[in-house]
């Protein structure tokens, strides 16, 4: 079974958090939705639901993704080694949910907006800290 179009089938994970970052899907059945994201800028990612590891890879490391003709969307390194020390749990959470930065700014509108819940969160970071 094919899952939320990114390619993984959901048995295929060891973690929860390692499933939301490929999948966007829950294994608590809780919905994973987000608004905004590339898409407005013409970036076609297949006809699928986006999750975290579209844009920051496969690895956590982020990358730099080509939309279109001149425009490039550089996504972050996510790993929590590269995370931590300006991100905790609230920081991380206010990033993914309202697109908060730690220094007060907006992250860029490619990030998209995510609805999710703590427990939910709190898993992905687990899986962050997972990440080499
Ligand atoms: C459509 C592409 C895309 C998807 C999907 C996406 N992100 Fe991002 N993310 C970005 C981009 C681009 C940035 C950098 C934004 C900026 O520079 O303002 C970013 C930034 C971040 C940051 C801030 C990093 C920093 O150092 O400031 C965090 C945290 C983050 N993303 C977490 C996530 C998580 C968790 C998911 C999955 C639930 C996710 N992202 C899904 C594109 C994406």
């Amino acid at each position: 079974m094919m899952s939320g179009g990114t390619g993984w089938g959901a048995g295929a994970f060891r973690s929860n958090g390692e499933r939301i970052y490929f999948t966007a899907t829950s294994e608590r059945g809780t919905a994973i939705t987000y608004t905004g994201g590339p898409a407005s800028s013409g970036w076609m990612m297949g006809s699928g639901q986006l999750a975290c590891a579209s844009c920051h890879g496969t690895d956590g490391r982020g990358g730099v993704h080509r939309m279109g003709m001149n425009q490039v969307m550089d996504a972050k390194d996510i790993r929590w080694s590269a995370l931590q020390g300006e991100f905790d749990l609230e920081k991380f959470r206010l990033a993914v949910v309202k697109g908060q930065d730690p220094d007060g700014t907006q992250l860029k509108s490619d990030m998209p907006r995510w609805t999710i819940n703590d427990d939910d969160l709190a898993d992905v970071i687990v899986y962050l800290k997972t990440l080499p």
